[in-house]
């Protein structure tokens, strides 16, 4: 509802929209929701595109990552509690992306299996990083995005990064707030409120040379 709306007692008539969505590479679903303003995040829980249980709700504010995915083709981890279908479709406007195009959106659930999995999950696993867990997807996801970008900005970030590095990246993550048009950079903790960080620090340096290689070849995550 809109503040004239508000303002008059009057409810704002919502207005839908359409999405083509790619999720963990699989095939394109083309999402209608009749309400624009419905986060991404409440489609990857529900019906339309999940059920998932990777992205957490947790603030709902885009405060702690619980939500995060990661946006291969941006090289972003976004919080989708705060990604509305509508801005969404604004954000492909602004960079000239057709309306059509497909999103990819790479889950948790996309990184990998039980049998082969992800790197990250393994040294999370490796390191049991996490109490009750339920911000290992924004640590995992977040991480993907702290690695790659490292690995793509300065050779010299070709390197496993530092405690304190980590830290800061857990602490003062450079958010990417996709409710913004472009989209613009939030100094934005990782929070876990059982305080897991050490581990979480010990887990993204030991999985970095395998993620290292897979940079090296080409991958995206
Ligand atoms: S639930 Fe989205 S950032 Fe907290």
């Amino acid at each position: 509802m809109n503040e004239l709306a508000v303002a008059a007692g009057v409810a704002a008539s919502p207005t839908s929209a359409t999405i083509n969505v790619s999720l963990n590479g699989g095939p394109v679903q083309n999402i209608s929701v009749p309400d624009g303003s419905v986060p991404l995040l409440y489609l990857l829980r529900g019906p339309q595109l999940g059920p998932l249980n990777g992205p957490k709700f947790g603030c709902g504010f885009g405060q702690c990552g619980a939500c995060s995915v990661y946006f291969p083709d941006f090289g972003l981890a976004a919080r989708t509690c705060q990604a509305t279908i509508t801005k969404l479709l604004a954000i492909f406007a602004a960079y000239g992306i057709p309306a059509t195009a497909p999103l990819n959106v790479l889950t948790l659930e996309g990184l990998g299996t039980v049998a082969n999995p992800h790197p990250l999950q393994q040294a999370f696993i490796d390191q049991q990083a996490g109490q009750c867990a339920y911000c290992a997807n924004a640590m995992i996801m977040g991480a993907i995005e702290f690695l790659h970008g490292r690995f793509a900005s300065t050779p010299q970030n070709l390197a496993v990064p530092t405690t304190a590095e980590v830290a800061q990246f857990l602490s003062n993550s450079t958010f990417t707030d996709p409710t913004t048009t472009p989209w613009t950079i939030i100094p934005t903790p990782y929070l876990c409120r059982c305080g897991a960080h050490l581990r979480f620090m010990q887990a993204i340096q030991e999985a970095t040379p395998a993620m290292m290689a897979r940079f090296a070849q080409g991958q995206r995550y």
